[in-house]
């Protein structure tokens, strides 16, 4: 059985049925292979994956990052439910992780070692809301005239958690939350070129925060403004979820964010994230060490 690829009402993103993710020939795999090149969002309705599955499927695109650094971590849960069944409060850690999500973003960036791509698949969704939104920065880098080409060409931006999460009123310690990220922010160059399609697309998103060379209340408005223009159609899509659905994306070329739900209810997805290779997804140049842990600065709240 051939799969069916079937393009969605946007500039990216495609609805894949008629295969079976969890058994796959090899023609089968190349057609899903090149569809993600070319689409950058599959949307896989319907597969009901087990973990193993899942992890299987995004080991086909590459290894798999291990997320808080544990092995045993390949699948993970992004839930607003805790172990006893009770849901987070605004309080908890993982609750403003969680709201965080909600923001526009690349998955990893803030990593000396950005992600490739992520399956996230959904188990439970609430009755409202929740569905996850992504934006095509290929489609968005194209769109933009001469002159903002230009201003935005060879410019670097620095990529932080903590500073994502200040932004949005999380203020974690150095030391005390990301252990992974304690080492000072990576710099990325705002126009990416994608590694296989060759395709430019702007790479921006929540986690980057300062320009190397600019004015920080600059930087923030142009990184602002881009991130406005960038997130709107024909260049997203929101997706509804059902139990069972999987979902990959290119993390080199599109952003995503949760969208809102009823934090009362419970909503439980799995994560699975699919490591950049070094030759293109290693941060170029040098760390902003200033950034090692939250630094209050006005520009950046
Ligand atoms: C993620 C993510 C958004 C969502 O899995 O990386 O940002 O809708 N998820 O849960
Ligand atoms: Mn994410």
């Amino acid at each position: 059985m051939e799969p069916t690829i079937t393009p969605l009402d946007a500039t990216f993103g495609a609805t894949v049925t008629d295969v079976d993710l969890a058994h796959m020939d090899e023609a089968t795999w190349q057609r899903v292979e090149d569809a993600f090149h070319e689409f950058a969002v599959l949307i896989f309705p319907g597969q009901d994956l087990s973990d193993d599955a899942q992890v299987s499927f995004a080991n086909r695109f590459g290894e798999i990052e291990l997320l808080r650094g544990d092995p045993a971590a390949k699948a993970v849960a992004i839930s607003n439910a805790k172990q006893d069944g009770s849901v987070l409060q605004p309080g908890e850690h993982r609750y403003q992780a969680l709201r965080g999500n909600e923001g526009w973003h690349t998955d990893s960036s803030y990593m000396p070692l950005a992600a490739k791509a992520s399956v996230l698949s959904a188990q439970v969704v609430p009755s409202a809301g929740g569905e996850t939104a992504w934006a095509d920065m290929r489609a968005a880098y194209d769109a933009l005239d001469k002159d903002k080409k230009e201003r935005i060409d060879g410019l670097s931006a620095y990529h932080s958690l903590y500073q994502s999460q200040a932004k949005i009123g999380h203020i974690v310690k150095t030391g005390a939350g990301y252990g992974y990220h304690n080492k000072g922010a990576p710099l990325r160059p705002l126009v990416k070129t994608h590694p296989v399609t060759g395709r430019k697309s702007l790479f921006i998103g929540r986690h980057a925060y300062r320009i190397s060379g600019m004015d920080d209340n600059e930087a923030k408005s142009l990184l602002d403004d881009l991130l406005d223009f960038a997130c709107q159609p024909p260049r997203t899509y929101t997706h509804n979820w059902r139990p069972g659905d999987v979902v990959i994306w290119d993390n080199r070329c599109v952003l995503h964010g949760a969208r809102p739900y009823d934090y009362g209810e419970t909503r439980i997805m799995r994560h699975t994230r699919v490591a950049g290779d070094p030759a293109s997804e290693l941060a170029p140049t040098g760390r902003d060490e200033r950034a090692s842990g939250f630094e209050p600065s006005a520009s950046n709240m």
